[in-house]
């Protein structure tokens, strides 16, 4: 059993095994059921790791030093699945988001919680609720978002939007305690996709089939944020007291936050794919309804942001430093059908796509104490018909800087996007890397 015995030290807090309800994978993949796991389900993030394999990276790394990790590092938090893993095996963590609501998420997560004035504050919210001066609902977001909407179509009805708005700013106007306040804000935000008009899938986000006969209330509203709590609130309870409370958090780029993390034990991370899918679309509906975005200038600063791995916006795809022959066959290749494929910049995209992991992956290794390993979860793409091996040509890039490749593992297949030609199998990929 994984690191059955880490908990002599603080013997009240919750071990590993037992957050994972000592469950056994039948594969270590993204999306392996880590939903499943306490904390991880506040708001369903379909590529966020097993936890299981950011504990196997910490194990395999310190039985090859032979001393525990200093620090575990991932540049692309989404769920925050690695400084979790981390808090419950007693080890230090950084984690970097560039989302700024996956960020709060986070950090809402990592937090020790006073759980007698978690519950206060959850009281104060509930009796203030209504009290406000009512205002116009969500006024900077885009006119899409709320009734009547554009061409009659609104992700939020008025009566849904009104209540949870006040929901919001009743949370924000009077919960004291930063961190209580951040923790309900992201639990009231993560409730706002099953509110709308909306579902957000790998594919993007659409109308809900038969949304206009869906009538929803305030009611609705304070039905689900209570149930959202409830459940932060039996998980804070439940496993709260974890080995190591402290972790680190960089908001921003990792790109240009990468290189200040300091000394690294083991790296594990999985960065966006090369698909085009990009996460600020995901999570545009919490972004907005957060006040994480005011105006459409936020919403392309934080794409702008965002590694080079989409074509939601055209920005320089430059990819100057980048050694790998297979990258420079992919690219004639794609070159070769741009015409076929839904965006011209596609074949530029991808060779931007490795420089930005080129960055990192340096950054990172510059960082590595001797002997110290990076874990990185990649996944290939296609673009009419023309595979990009993302593992075979990060391995080409890694050793060109000088990196030792310890493993190549494939985790299991994907489904390709509906644009990527649909049902056909993509490899998933774990690079083992030594600095
Ligand atoms: C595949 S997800 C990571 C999932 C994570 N391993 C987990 O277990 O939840 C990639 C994440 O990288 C973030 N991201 C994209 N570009 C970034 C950048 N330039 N800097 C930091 N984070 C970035 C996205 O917002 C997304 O949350």
């Amino acid at each position: 059993m994984l690191f059955e015995q880490q908990d002599r030290e603080t013997p009240n807090s919750t071990t590993f095994n037992e957050w994972i309800a000592d469950r056994s994978l039948p594969h270590l993949s993204t999306n392996a059921g880590a939903a499943a796991v306490s904390y991880q389900g506040w708001r369903r993030f379909k590529e966020s790791f097993a936890p299981e394999l950011v504990a196997r990276a910490i194990q395999e790394t310190e039985t090859s030093l032979g001393r525990p990790v200093e620090c575990v590092a991932d540049p692309f938090g989404g769920s925050g699945t690695t400084g979790l893993v981390s808090q419950f095996l007693g080890r230090s963590s950084a984690t970097i988001e560039v989302n700024p609501f996956l960020a709060d998420l986070i950090e809402a997560k990592l937090t020790a919680y006073d759980y007698e004035e978690l519950a206060a504050a959850y009281i104060q919210v509930l009796s203030c609720l209504g009290t406000r001066c009512r205002s116009e609902p969500f006024p900077n977001a885009p006119a899409t978002f709320v009734e009547p909407g554009v061409g009659g179509r609104f992700l939020f009805g008025i009566d849904v939007a009104t209540a949870l708005y006040d929901l919001i700013l009743t949370i924000e106007e009077c919960v004291a305690n930063p961190n209580l306040r951040r923790l309900l804000k992201v639990l009231a935000v993560s409730v706002s996709v099953d509110l709308s008009n909306a579902v957000v899938s790998g594919k993007g986000r659409r109308y809900r089939r038969n949304w206009r006969d869906r009538y929803l209330d305030a009611v609705n509203v304070r039905q689900r944020f209570a149930a959202q709590v409830h459940r932060a609130m039996y998980d804070i309870r439940r496993y709260g007291l974890r080995r190591e409370p402290a972790f680190r958090l960089l908001r921003g780029d990792a790109r240009v936050l990468a290189k200040d993390i300091g000394p690294i034990g083991v790296g594990v991370f999985s960065p966006p794919y090369p698909n085009s899918f990009d996460y600020t679309d995901v999570y545009n509906i919490e972004l907005w309804t957060g006040g994480y975005f005011s105006s459409a200038q936020d919403n392309l600063t934080t794409r702008n942001s965002t590694l080079r791995s989409h074509v939601q916006i055209v920005r320089s795809f430059s990819r100057e430093g980048v050694v790998s022959d297979q990258l420079n066959r992919t690219i004639e290749n794609l070159t070769a059908v741009r015409h076929q494929m839904w965006s011209r910049h596609i074949p530029d995209m991808v060779g931007a796509y490795f420089a930005d992991m080129r960055t990192i992956i340096q950054q990172l290794a510059g960082q590595l104490v001797s002997g110290g390993r990076l874990y990185i979860v990649v996944g290939d793409s296609q673009y009419a018909g023309v595979s990009v091996p993302v593992s075979d040509i990060l391995t080409e890039i890694a050793l060109a800087d000088g990196l030792e490749v310890v493993g190549v593992e494939p985790v299991r297949s994907m489904r390709a996007s509906p644009q990527q030609g649909g049902a056909q199998k993509l490899p998933e990929t774990l690079l083992i890397l030594r600095g």
